[in-house]
C-alpha cells in the first residue's frame, strides 16, 4: 500500500516539506501520496498578508500577524533557498531587505516553478489529529470551511507545519480594563498610520517590540515607550523613544514601571510574543515549549520522540528561517523514504538533550547563531539538499547585528553578498526611513536617475 503523509499548513515550512518531496520523486524516486491541509485560501503561511483580525471569515482564528509595511528585518541572503536563488527568480539581483510581498512572491516562486499547488487542499482546516496504535496510522480530521463538511482520512505520517508566531501571548496588567486607549497584542497590529501623533507603549523587548516601535516612529508616533521584562534593547534610539522597566499598573491614562517612574500614553501594544499552541493534537502528541532555538522532546528538532512518526517543522526560535525548514524536511523526508534510520527512542532522547543542553549553554546572540548553524550543518550533511556555506551565513547574521547597533533606523539600506550566487546586492533606491511605499513594484522600480538615463 502507497505510504500516506498529511503535511499541516502551507507556510515555508510545510512548503518546504511538499518541495523535498518533489524532489525526490524527480531524481526517480516512488515518493508517498502527499496532502497537504491548510486553512487559509492561499499559500505562503504568515506572508501571506491580511487585514483581518480575530477570526476569519468562517469563524476559524486568522493566523496572520503580519502588518502592512512589513520589511524583512534580517537580510534576504540568509533564508535564501539553496535551490531556487533570488536571482532565479526576480532576474536579476535585488537589495537586501525586501518588504512582505516581495518575499511571499519569491516563496510562492518555488512553488510555481515546481507545480506544487495541486496538492494542497485550501480553506481546509485540520481539527483533530489521532494516533491509533492497532493500526499504525494516524486519523486526520479537517473541516472544509467553506462548505462547513467535517472528513476523516488516515495517513502513515503528519507533519505539523501549522507555525507558532500566531496565537498570542497575553499578560495581563492591572487597569487594561479601564484604559481609555487601544490595547492589543502585536498579532492584531496592521497599520501604524492609525497611531499617528500619539504617544505609544509597547511591552516587549524583542523584535515585535522593535519592529512595531520603527515603524510607527517611521509613520508619525510622536513617542514610543518600551516596556521590558528582562533587559532592554539597549539600541541608540531617538529623541522620541526611551525604554523603561517593566508595566505594574494602569491608570487612566498613566502606565506606571516598576522603577515608579510613570508616563502619559494613548495606546499600548502588547509585543509580549505567541504561545505554540496545537488545538487539534491530543495531550500525548503535543509540543509544550516556550519560543527557544531547540525545543526538548524532538529529535533533530523534528520528530516527536514518543511517536517520530509525527513530525514537527519550523518550531525552533528562528535566526536562519527558509533554508533551515528546507533542511528539516529534507532530512524529515528521508527518514520517512527509508533513506536515514532512527536510533532508539534512549538514543533520540540523550541526542536531543544534548543538544538542549548546548542551547542553555550560549551567553550571547552570536553563540546562538553558531548554535543554529551547527543545527542546520548537521540537519544538511546526510541529505541531497544543496550545499550552501550556512557558516557563512552565520558571519552575515553576525554582521547584521553589529549593524542594528550601529543604526537601528537605518541597518535596512546595508547591502549583503549571496552565498549562493556570491552577488553583492544593489542598495536600494530610497533609505528604508523615507521609503514608505512598500509595494513589490515601488521596491522593484529603478531609481530615477537610471530611468532617465534607460
Ligand atoms: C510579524 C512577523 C514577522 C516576521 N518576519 C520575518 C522576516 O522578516 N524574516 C523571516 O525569515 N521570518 C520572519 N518571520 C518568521 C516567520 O514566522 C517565518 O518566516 C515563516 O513564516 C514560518 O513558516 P511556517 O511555515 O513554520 O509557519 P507559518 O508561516 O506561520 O505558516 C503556518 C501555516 O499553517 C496554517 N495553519 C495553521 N493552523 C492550521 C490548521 N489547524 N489547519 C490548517 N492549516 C493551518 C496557517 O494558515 C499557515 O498558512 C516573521 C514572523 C512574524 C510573526
Ligand atoms: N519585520 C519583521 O521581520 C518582524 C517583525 C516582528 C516580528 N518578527 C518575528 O516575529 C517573531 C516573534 O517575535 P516577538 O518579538 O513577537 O516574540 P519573541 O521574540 O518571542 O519575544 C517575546 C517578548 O515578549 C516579552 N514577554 C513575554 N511575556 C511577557 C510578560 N508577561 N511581560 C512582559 N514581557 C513579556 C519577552 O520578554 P523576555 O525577554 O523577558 O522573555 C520578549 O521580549 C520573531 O521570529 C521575529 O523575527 C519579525
Amino acid at each position: 500500500m502507497t505510504q500516506r503523509i498529511a503535511i499541516l499548513g502551507a507556510g515555508p515550512s510545510g512548503l518546504a516539506q511538499l518541495r523535498a518531496f518533489e524532489s525526490a520523486r524527480r531524481a526517480g524516486a516512488t515518493v508517498p501520496e502527499i496532502v497537504c491541509y491548510e486553512k487559509q485560501s492561499d499559500l505562503g503561511g504568515m506572508w501571506n498578508y491580511t487585514w483581518r483580525t480575530g477570526l476569519d471569515a468562517y469563524g476559524e482564528p486568522v493566523h496572520g500577524s503580519m502588518y502592512r509595511y512589513l520589511w524583512s528585518n534580517g537580510p534576504k541572503e540568509c533564508l535564501e533557498f539553496a535551490d531556487y536563488s533570488f536571482e532565479e527568480h526576480f532576474g536579476r539581483p535585488i537589495p537586501s531587505y525586501p518588504p512582505r510581498e516581495v518575499l511571499r512572491d519569491y516563496i510562492m516562486g518555488r512553488i510555481e516553478k515546481w507545480r506544487l499547488r495541486e496538492q494542497i487542499r485550501f480553506n481546509t482546516a485540520v481539527q483533530w489529529v489521532e494516533y491509533s496504535e492497532e493500526t499504525g496510522r494516524f486519523s486526520v480530521t479537517v473541516r472544509d470551511v467553506k462548505k462547513d463538511v467535517l472528513s476523516t482520512e488516515e495517513f502513515d505520517h503528519v507533519v505539523v507545519a501549522t507555525g507558532h508566531f500566531s496565537t498570542p501571548n497575553t499578560p495581563y496588567f492591572e487597569g487594561l480594563e479601564h484604559f481609555p486607549g487601544r490595547v492589543l497584542h502585536a498579532h492584531d497590529f496592521r497599520d501604524a498610520c492609525e497611531f499617528a501623533g500619539k504617544d505609544l507603549l509597547l511591552v516587549g523587548s524583542s523584535y515585535s517590540a522593535e519592529d512595531i516601535g520603527t515603524q510607527c516612529h517611521k509613520y508619525g508616533a510622536k513617542s514610543v515607550t518600551f516596556s521590558y521584562r528582562s533587559a532592554p534593547m539597549g539600541y541608540d534610539w531617538p529623541e522620541s523613544f526611551e525604554e523603561r522597566p517593566l508595566l505594574l499598573r494602569v491608570e487612566g491614562n498613566t502606565a506606571h514601571f516598576k522603577d515608579g517612574t510613570s508616563r502619559e500614553v494613548d495606546a499600548i501594544i502588547l509585543c509580549t510574543g505567541y504561545q505554540h499552541h496545537f488545538p487539534f493534537l491530543p495531550d500525548e502528541l503535543t509540543l509544550r515549549t516556550r519560543n527557544r532555538l531547540y525545543p526538548p522532546d524532538l529529535y533533530k528538532g523534528v520528530f516527536w520522540i514518543d511517536n517520530p512518526k509525527l513530525v514537527y517543522l519550523g518550531m525552533q526560535d528562528q535566526y536562519y528561517t527558509f533554508n533551515m525548514f528546507d533542511a528539516q524536511a529534507w532530512y524529515a523526508r528521508d527518514v520517512i523514504l527509508g533513506r536515514l534510520a532512527l536510533p532508539s527512542t534512549e538514543e533520540m532522547r540523550a541526542d536531543s538533550e544534548a543538544w538542549v543542553a548546548r542551547e542553555e549553554a550560549c551567553a550571547t546572540a552570536d553563540e546562538e547563531i553558531d548554535f543554529q548553524a551547527a543545527y542546520t550543518r548537521d540537519l544538511v550533511g546526510p541529505t541531497d539538499y544543496p550545499e550552501f556555506d550556512i557558516e557563512g551565513m552565520a558571519a552575515l547574521f553576525k554582521q547584521w547585528k553589529q549593524h542594528k547597533k550601529e543604526s537601528i533606523l537605518g541597518y535596512r539600506d546595508r547591502s549583503y553578498r549571496s552565498t549562493m550566487t556570491g552577488t553583492l546586492a544593489p542598495p536600494h533606491h530610497t533609505p528604508w526611513m523615507e521609503a514608505l511605499d512598500d509595494s513589490m513594484e515601488a521596491f522593484l522600480a529603478e531609481p530615477e536617475p537610471a530611468r532617465k538615463s534607460a
